[in-house]
């Protein structure tokens, strides 16, 4: 049996943060309905189309599992079918703009009075306070949650992130809410709010620049190269570079094969434990005794030099031979992979993460699968719906509209042509 058989989502959501929380509860057998405007539907529909015509993989990578219906909300018949999906489903999810649900006559209070077992989970760019009324999107959640100010080199403009963390992150976050307000549903026999703000997700996955932060109070972070440098501190926690954060010296390195491939580089942890083996490995056996190099206080000032001595050994070894070497010896090292290996890897083809999808329209597209494995709940992953797919069904099985009513609930133009 799936996880969340049984639980119906309301999904009012849209773009990328919320849709992620509801592709991860469909992921685990929720049913998952996205309520989209007639004719229109989520915007990421068209966003960044690479065939004309046809659903985006923005939208087909992150709306798998879903049925889709129709329905304008703003209007008289299409609010009572919006009521009738208030009273059939146990989560309603929704990211629209601050304030665009109670425009629409359904506020959270509003919700609960229709049905007090529903949990209603937002997601917005920020909490209670100064910026509340704020359209926020992923790199505005990057910069205004504490990542870009520490992403980045010393000195330069701050960066943001490939990983969607303010988006995806959130909604994650967001998941992992309403799982827990499902549960305590199950004791209180009510449903309740749930809210995750991006800002808020953001500094959550950063919490280790905040300790930072608060490290600096107490003199220099020595694990930043900026330390072995004698650049000064500021007030704030700096951007690191490359450094690793847990406090062993981390650099990424180049490898072999760097004319054809832009990504062969290798990801070096000097970690305390194990600096024997990394001397022994890079040639530099008299390290291991030598007052200057053997304890990672005398290492800090000389970072650099132990960096390239490092390098020109990871140079003469492919990203992919690294790995084979410093395993073995528990250095820990990373290759760096582009999308495109990640696309073709095997292994992650074997256990679903990586996923070839059939699409009525594009063909065949690659996704990524669920991340979270289950022992007894098995995730399948299957295709995006096309706009309204599921209306007719929906109205009738889920809702129980008879065939007459829904013929009316058609000419009234809730739902679109
Ligand atoms: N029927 C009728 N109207 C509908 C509808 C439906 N099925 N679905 C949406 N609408 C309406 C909304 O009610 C809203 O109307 P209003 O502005 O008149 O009140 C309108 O469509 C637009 O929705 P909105 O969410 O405000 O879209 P937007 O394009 O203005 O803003 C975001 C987009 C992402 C900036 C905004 O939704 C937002 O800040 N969301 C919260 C944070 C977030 O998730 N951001 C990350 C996105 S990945």
């Amino acid at each position: 049996m799936k996880a969340l058989e049984g639980i119906k989502i309301l999904d009012f959501t849209h773009v990328q943060s919320g849709p992620t929380c509801t592709q991860l509860l469909a992921w685990v057998g929720a049913d998952v309905i996205k309520v989209e405007r007639p004719g229109v539907g989520d915007a990421t529909r068209g966003q960044l189309r690479d065939v004309p015509d046809v659903d985006s993989l923005y939208f087909t990578m992150l709306n798998h599992n879903k049925r889709s219906i129709e329905l304008n909300t703003k209007e008289e018949t299409g609010k009572e079918v919006l009521i009738r999906l208030i009273k059939t489903c146990d989560v309603l999810v929704e990211n629209f703009a601050p304030g665009a649900l109670d425009r629409m006559g359904f506020s959270w209070e509003r919700v609960h009075e229709i049905n007090p077992r529903m949990i209603m989970a937002s997601i917005k760019g920020f909490g209670p306070g100064v910026f509340e009324d704020c359209k926020v999107y992923e790199n505005v959640a990057q910069c205004a949650g504490g990542a870009a100010s520490t992403t980045g080199m010393l000195g330069d403009v701050p960066l943001v992130t490939g990983a969607q963390i303010g988006d995806s992150g959130t909604g994650l976050h967001l998941a992992f809410g309403i799982v827990t307000a499902l549960f305590h549903r199950e004791h209180s026999g009510k449903g309740q709010r749930v809210t995750a703000a991006m800002q808020d997700g953001v500094l959550n996955l950063c919490r280790v620049k905040l300790r930072d932060q608060q490290r600096l109070a107490h003199g220099p972070l020595t694990e930043y190269s900026q330390y072995g440098e004698d650049i000064p501190f500021g007030e704030a926690a700096p951007r690191a570079g490359n450094d690793s954060g847990g406090g062993q010296p981390g650099r990424i390195l180049k490898c072999k094969g760097g004319e054809d491939d832009p990504d062969s580089y290798t990801y070096f942890i000097t970690q305390a434990a194990v600096w024997k083996n990394v001397c022994d490995v890079i040639g530099k056996p008299e390290w291991k005794e030598d007052e200057n190099y053997a304890t990672p206080k005398a290492r800090l000032p000389r970072l650099n030099e132990v960096f390239d001595a490092i390098e020109e050994w990871t140079m003469t070894k492919t990203k992919f031979e690294v790995m084979e070497i410093c395993n073995p010896l528990n250095i820990p090292v990373g290759p760096i992979l582009s999308m495109k290996e990640l696309a073709e890897d095997q292994s992650l083809r074997d256990t679903g993460t990586v996923v070839e999808v059939d699409h009525p329209t594009r063909g065949k597209y690659v996704s990524v699968g669920n991340p979270v494995k289950l022992s007894d709940s098995p995730s399948e992953v299957k295709r995006s719906p096309l706009l309204g797919e599921h209306t007719d069904e929906i109205l009738s099985e889920v809702l129980n509209y008879t065939e007459e009513e829904i013929k009316e609930i058609h000419a009234s133009g809730a739902v679109g042509e």
